[in-house]
Parts: C-alpha cells; sequence; structure tokens
C-alpha cells in the first residue's frame, strides 16, 4: 500500500491579507486563496490594525472554505493545521491563531507554528523545487527589511535590519506624498518607468558604511519630502507636480532604495561567505529590484533565489515552511500564543 500524502492546511493573517493554502508533505501547493484588505485601507494610505482584525473575522472562514474547495479536499484529509504567529499585528494574528487552534481541536491534529519572515524566504525553496539553504535571506516588506544567516529553514541568524522605516513602508510612505495609490510600492514602480532614476540625488544611508548589515530608510524619506516642498518645509498640500517630476521623484527613489538593499545584501554574502541570496516579502516584486539583483549575481557568481511574484506579497503557500516543522516533530501546544511586533536587531 502506498503511504497517504499528509496534507497541511497553513493560514496566514499576520497584517491584511487573509490567507490560506493547503500544502502536501511533497512540497505540492493543492490550493492558496489571498484575500486582499487593499481596498479596505486605501484611503489610509497604510493599514489600520482594527480595520483588518475586524476583516480577517469575517474572511477567515470563508477563505478556508474556499481553499478545501479548491484542493478538492474535505475537512478529513486535512493531517495538519499551521499558523503564522510572528511577528504582525497582534490583532489580526490573533484571528488567525483562534481560527487554526479551533480547527486543530475540532480535527484531532497537531498545530504547527510559521514564523511569517521564514515563511517569506521558504517562498524561494518552494518555487526553486530543491534545497536553497544555506544562503544569505534578504526579507524586505512593509514591516521589515531584514537580513539573515540561514543555514536551514529553520535556523535564522538576524544579521542586520532597518534602523527605522522598512523599505515598503517608505515606499508606501512616498507613494502617499506624491499623490500616488496604496499600495505604494506597484505604483512607484510604475511611475518611475517614465522617470529619471538620477533626477534627483537621494540620500543612501548607511550604504557606504562596510561594517553594518542595517538599513534606514527615514532620512531618505525625508530628502523626498523636501524635494518636494522645498528645503526645510514639510508642508507641500499647496504644491502642484507634474507628471515629469512625480516620475523623476519616484524614479530617484526607488533607484536610492534598490542602490541600498543591492547594496547590503551582497555585503552580507561577502561577510558570511555564503554563495547563494534568497530574496521575499512585498517588495521583492519590484522589477527593477529583481533586474538589479539578477546582474549583480550573475557578476558576483552568486546564486539568487528571487520569489515568484505572486509569493512575493503576503500568501498562506508559503506557509509550506510547516512541512519541515512537521517533519521535525515541532508541534505546538494550545498554549500557542502570538508574538506580535516587528523584528528589529537589539542595540
Ligand atoms: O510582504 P508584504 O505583502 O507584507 C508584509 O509582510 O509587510 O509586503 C507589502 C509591501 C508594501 O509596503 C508594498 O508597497 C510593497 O510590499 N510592494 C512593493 C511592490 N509590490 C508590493 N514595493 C516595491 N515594488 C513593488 N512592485
Ligand atoms: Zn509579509
Amino acid at each position: 500500500m502506498t503511504k497517504r500524502r499528509i496534507n497541511i492546511l497553513a493560514i496566514e493573517t499576520s497584517c491584511d491579507e487573509t490567507a490560506a493554502a493547503i500544502i502536501s508533505d511533497d512540497l505540492q501547493v493543492l490550493a492558496s486563496v489571498v484575500a486582499s484588505q487593499e481596498k479596505l485601507h486605501e484611503r489610509f494610505g497604510g493599514v489600520v490594525p482594527e480595520i483588518a482584525s475586524r476583516a480577517h473575522v469575517e474572511r477567515i472562514l470563508p477563505v478556508i472554505e474556499e481553499t478545501l474547495r479548491g484542493a478538492e479536499l474535505g475537512l478529513a484529509d486535512i493531517d495538519a493545521v499551521a499558523v503564522a504567529n510572528t511577528p504582525g499585528l497582534a490583532g489580526s494574528l490573533l484571528v488567525g491563531l483562534a481560527a487554526a487552534k479551533a480547527m486543530a481541536v475540532a480535527l484531532d491534529v497537531p498545530l504547527l507554528g510559521v514564523n511569517h519572515l521564514q515563511a517569506h524566504i521558504y517562498a524561494c525553496r518552494l518555487a526553486a523545487g530543491r534545497d536553497v539553504f544555506p544562503c544569505v535571506g534578504m526579507i524586505v516588506s512593509g514591516g521589515h527589511s531584514n537580513l539573515y544567516r540561514c543555514l536551514g529553514p529553520l535556523d535564522f541568524e538576524l544579521l542586520g535590519a532597518t534602523i527605522d522605516d522598512a523599505a515598503g513602508e517608505a515606499f508606501d510612505k512616498v507613494a502617499s506624498m506624491l499623490g500616488l495609490s496604496y499600495p505604494g510600492g506597484p505604483s512607484i514602480q510604475r511611475a518611475a518607468a517614465d522617470g529619471n532614476p538620477k533626477a534627483y540625488r537621494f540620500p543612501r544611508a548607511l550604504l557606504k558604511d562596510k561594517e553594518r548589515l542595517d538599513f534606514s530608510f527615514s532620512g531618505l524619506k525625508t530628502a523626498v519630502r523636501y524635494a518636494i516642498a522645498g528645503p526645510g518645509r514639510t508642508d507641500f498640500s499647496a504644491v502642484q507636480l507634474s507628471r515629469r517630476q512625480v516620475a523623476d521623484l519616484a524614479a530617484s527613489f526607488q533607484q536610492a532604495v534598490i542602490d541600498c538593499l543591492a547594496g547590503k545584501a551582497f555585503l552580507a554574502l561577502k561577510k558570511t561567505g555564503l554563495a547563494r541570496l534568497c530574496v521575499g516579502g512585498g517588495v521583492a516584486a519590484n522589477g527593477p529590484l529583481r533586474e538589479r539583483l539578477e546582474a549583480d549575481a550573475r557578476r558576483a557568481g552568486i546564486e539568487l533565489f528571487v520569489a515568484p511574484l505572486q509569493l512575493c506579497t503576503d500568501n498562506a503557500a508559503m506557509g509550506a515552511i510547516a512541512v519541515e516543522r512537521f517533519k521535525a516533530g515541532q508541534f505546538e501546544s494550545l498554549q500557542l500564543d502570538v508574538l506580535p511586533g516587528v523584528v528589529r536587531r537589539k542595540g
């Protein structure tokens, strides 16, 4: 008799996407559903935590049902339930965790925890279809810009992180200054396509510091503000930007972020002596960033894995990392709690 496949239901509600996926122990994604909340947060220019958690409550069960239908499986076919329990927004994480615990109890199957940041890197492993470890892992998302030494899928050592804003956060805030729609990353990328990346000389904080693997994007954001409003002025409500100015500001800003991300990622490779780079998170969807990393990797002889577009922004398919935990027997008790917040370097 052939061994029956193990099916893991993964739940992801760490920020503003309500997502579920079913992944088998041979890493096949049998179904993956993402209910985006973009429309709900659009007019605020960023995620409003209370709105996010309420929307998760409304959507979580329909999303799970749709995932089961997509995989053509019933509840009895689920062998374990996995849930992202860190990092993220407390209220959002709690909705996913409560749903996961309830299902694990009702189905009498094990509960698995997923670290959302490790999952973003595991998206590269999932897409590659082969081992990508050991590697340098770079997570560039709305909440994080972190570099890790990843010795295995569950063995991460933080090497550097942003000391203020995350890259995605900077994209979202600068987009709002330029009157571009939320989320800022895709709209800045679109506007920048017609712009000159050298039109404005924006700072590349910490890039010349070859000791540190940290990022800082808050000064860049302020520099864009001054470029719009005039030196030392913060109020630009009366300023009317031309299409050309918006394109040039977007392109110059995007280039500054790309220079910092690529510069530090390759510094991390040099410092660790590792020869593989895995990149995940929403900002990894950025076309010019992907092209730059590919060019730099080719030149440096580095094996590059960037998550495919649909696995960059938040999704539950990357919860496939739970397969590693299942195989390692790392099950959670019903005491499992959320560990909200963002991951920053101490000191
Ligand atoms: O990973 P993600 O979906 O959520 C978090 O875990 O934070 O990342 C969302 C972030 C947003 O800030 C969004 O503006 C950014 O990813 N993003 C992009 C692009 N697509 C999404 N940033 C730059 N270029 C893009 N094409
Ligand atoms: Zn994320």
